[in-house]
């Protein structure tokens, strides 16, 4: 008796720990570039890709690579260079503030705050929501409104005064320079 109840628990932490393997395993960060093929055409899902190419988000990770970021990084009392350190990445790279997240191998760190940043991990809704957008929200794509404020919250999650280098986060004109409507 002892041993089949053991035996049992056992069974229970194995499917437990496989359908929690499953789960982070299906909202892997996959990087922008898989967003590329059909965000880049007004005929396949509007011109989004384009338009953050463009954007000073695309360029989030270079900027860690400056000089001026190294200094930013040792006046903040880091011994490690600006594109090394994980307080500097959590806001320059995509799911990196993110406890826990996983990457694919084909994730690109260099791509600084992509898609995935604002939209959510995309590995497991990639597909599906090019069919079923409101299907896919439950694997986790994610759209802020702007008219609702929700997507302004998102934003000062990085636009904040941990920024050593804040500015006053102005919404209005910042989503100006950031926004990529379909039409
Ligand atoms: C196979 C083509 C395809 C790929 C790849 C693709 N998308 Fe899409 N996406 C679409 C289409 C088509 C729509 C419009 C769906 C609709 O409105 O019914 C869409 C809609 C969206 C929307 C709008 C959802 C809403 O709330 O209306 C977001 C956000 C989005 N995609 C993000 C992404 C991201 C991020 C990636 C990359 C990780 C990506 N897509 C990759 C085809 C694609
Ligand atoms: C994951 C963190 C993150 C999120 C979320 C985020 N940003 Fe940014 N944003 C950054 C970083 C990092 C930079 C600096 C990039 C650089 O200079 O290389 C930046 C720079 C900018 C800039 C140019 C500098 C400035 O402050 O004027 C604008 C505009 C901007 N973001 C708008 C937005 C808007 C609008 C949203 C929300 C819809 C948003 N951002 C969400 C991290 C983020
Ligand atoms: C800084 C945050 C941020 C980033 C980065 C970002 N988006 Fe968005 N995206 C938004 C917000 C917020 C909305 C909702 C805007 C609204 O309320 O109309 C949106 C809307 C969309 C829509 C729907 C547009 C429409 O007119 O219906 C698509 C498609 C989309 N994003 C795709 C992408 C793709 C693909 C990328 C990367 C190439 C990307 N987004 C990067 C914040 C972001
Ligand atoms: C809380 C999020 C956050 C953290 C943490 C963060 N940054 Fe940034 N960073 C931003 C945002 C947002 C911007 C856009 C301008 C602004 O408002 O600060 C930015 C801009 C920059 C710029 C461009 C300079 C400018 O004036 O636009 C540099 C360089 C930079 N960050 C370096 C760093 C370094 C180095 C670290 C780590 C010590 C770091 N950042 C940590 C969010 C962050």
């Amino acid at each position: 008796m002892k041993n089949a109840v053991s035996f049992l628990a056992l069974a229970l932490a194995f499917t437990a720990l496989t359908a929690f393997t499953l789960s982070s395993k299906n909202n892997e960060y996959v990087g922008s570039k898989t967003c590329k093929a059909c965000h880049s055409n007004p005929k396949t899902g509007g011109t989004a890709y384009k338009v953050w190419e463009k954007s000073v988000h695309a360029n989030a990770y270079k900027t860690l690579k400056t000089a001026e970021a190294d200094k930013i990084a040792k006046e903040q009392g880091h011994s490690t260079k600006a594109a090394d350190t994980k307080e500097c990445l959590s806001c320059h790279v995509t799911g990196h503030m993110e406890a826990g997240a996983t990457f694919a191998k084909k994730f690109d760190k260099s791509e600084g705050v992509g898609c995935e940043s604002c939209h959510g991990a995309a590995s497991a809704y990639r597909i599906k929501h090019a069919k079923d957008v409101e299907g896919a929200r439950a694997l986790g794509l994610i759209t802020k409104k702007v008219s609702s404020g929700a997507a302004e919250k998102q934003c000062v999650s990085c636009h904040n005064k941990k920024s050593p280098t804040y500015k006053p986060f102005k919404f209005k004109e910042a989503w100006k320079s950031v926004a990529h409507p379909n039409s």
